[in-house]
């Protein structure tokens, strides 16, 4: 099969870019904005910063905030139901990878309303339509949702998150400014960074991997370990600077990658860990780096040297076992460094084989570069146990 590439159609980047937002919408002769967000965006004043842009334009639209971290198949049905309500035509999602998630959804069964259960959307679903036309606008750096060919949904009843792979649900528009990321927390500045260097850790060593996905990897893992420690330290001093701005970008090309190639077991078993205990998904992805890296590290040890030197490893003398180390140590340390949580202290022994059946069960398990048998799950998992 043909290598593929798939990336949102325009993309702006950088502090003000979601000036263009309104221009965007009016130049398409759009008439009603279905602005997907989140409750606490919506408090702290994050989601005005675009609204307000439209107001000035006179631009007519309706929110739609109903939306949980890790959101779930009833935050996507409430929300099609507010679209269809608000008689909108277009999206303009302003938020994490939950907010994202959700309008992508929402979009897609807009246009394909056979869809309409959600459930029937996992793994890659035959949609015909592309998702009504979306801006995505991303608060957190770490997801990458606003390039993705891909949104997590959490279903309540079975416990479960799934992932779908639509390139139907791309947004068509990405503003990626790092003032939307201003606000962000230390603690979720961390997570959601770290959440991007297993994007592009995993996309660089999943068996997908090819030339052009490497490079938009390796160059996402070089400025997440150069920014990832100044953004933190601008969240804990509450200002912007460069490390948000190279994080912001960071991200993003850790998308343009991972979106096209997927992941591996961490992303298969973090997907589980908040299913199942509602971990923010960043913390769940950070915690599991190092010990998929490890395991994985007899069928991709020269990949591991790479990300090394990426990683601003000097490398000179080491063998290429010695360098592969050196990245874990550096991912062990960079984790370290912003404060990143080494245990999941719910997890219990007797539900130890239930997640590892969950996260065997998940889409990006069969991404994964070295076959894990169900004992080298559960192995992993205890690993990161009390
Ligand atoms: N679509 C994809 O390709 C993809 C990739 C990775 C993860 N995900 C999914 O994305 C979700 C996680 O998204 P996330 O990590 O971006 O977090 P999130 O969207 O779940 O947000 C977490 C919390 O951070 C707050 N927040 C967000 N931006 C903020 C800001 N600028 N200032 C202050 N608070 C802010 C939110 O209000 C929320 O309470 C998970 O469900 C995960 O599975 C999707
Ligand atoms: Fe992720």
């Amino acid at each position: 099969m043909a290598d593929r590439i798939v990336l949102n159609t325009i993309s702006y980047h950088g502090a003000g870019a979601i000036k263009e937002i309104p221009g965007e919408i009016q130049r398409r002769g759009y008439k009603k904005v279905f602005v997907c967000s989140d409750p606490d965006l919506v408090k702290f004043g994050v989601t005005a910063k675009v609204t307000d842009l439209l107001d000035e334009a006179g631009i007519d639209h309706a929110l739609y905030s109903e939306i949980k971290p890790n959101p779930t198949i009833q935050n996507v049905v409430d929300g099609v139901e507010a679209f269809k309500a608000a008689g909108a035509d277009c999206i303009v999602t302003i938020g994490g990878g939950s907010s994202m998630d959700t309008a992508k959804a929402i979009g897609v069964i807009i246009n394909n309303p056979e869809f309409a259960d959600v459930r029937s959307l996992e793994g890659v679903a035959p949609t015909k339509n592309h998702a009504v036309f979306t801006i995505a606008v991303p608060t957190t750096a770490g997801t990458a949702a606003e390039v993705t060919i891909n949104y997590v949904i959490t279903d309540v009843e079975k416990v479960r998150k799934f992932v779908c792979v639509d390139t139907n649900d791309a947004p068509e528009v990405a503003v990626v400014d790092p003032d939307m990321m201003a606000s962000m927390p230390a603690g979720l500045t961390a997570a959601t960074g770290m959440d991007a260097l297993t994007h592009a850790i995993e996309g660089y060593t999943t068996k997908a991997a090819w030339e052009l996905t490497d490079m938009f990897h390796l160059e996402a893992i070089k400025l997440i370990s150069e920014n990832l420690r100044d953004s933190v330290a601008e969240a804990k001093e509450h200002k912007g600077g460069s490390g948000r701005e190279g994080m912001a970008l960071a991200q993003y090309i850790a998308g343009m990658g991972f979106s096209n190639v997927g992941l591996g077991v961490d992303h298969a078993m973090a997907h589980t860990l908040s299913a199942h205990y509602d971990t923010p998904h960043g913390v769940a992805c950070a915690m599991l780096l190092p010990i998929a890296m490890e395991f994985n590290k007899p069928v991709v040890t020269e990949r591991l040297a790479r990300v090394a030197v990426a990683m601003g490893v000097d490398t000179a003398g080491m063998s290429v076992e010695e360098a592969a180390d050196a990245a874990i140590a550096a991912v062990k340390q960079l984790s370290e460094d912003v404060n990143i949580p080494k245990v999941c202290e719910a997890i219990t022994e007797d539900e130890l084989d239930q997640i590892t059946r969950d996260a065997m069960a998940d889409a990006c398990f069969p991404g994964n570069p070295r076959e894990a048998t169900f004992d080298d799950v559960k192995d992993m998992f205890r690993k990161i146990m009390k």
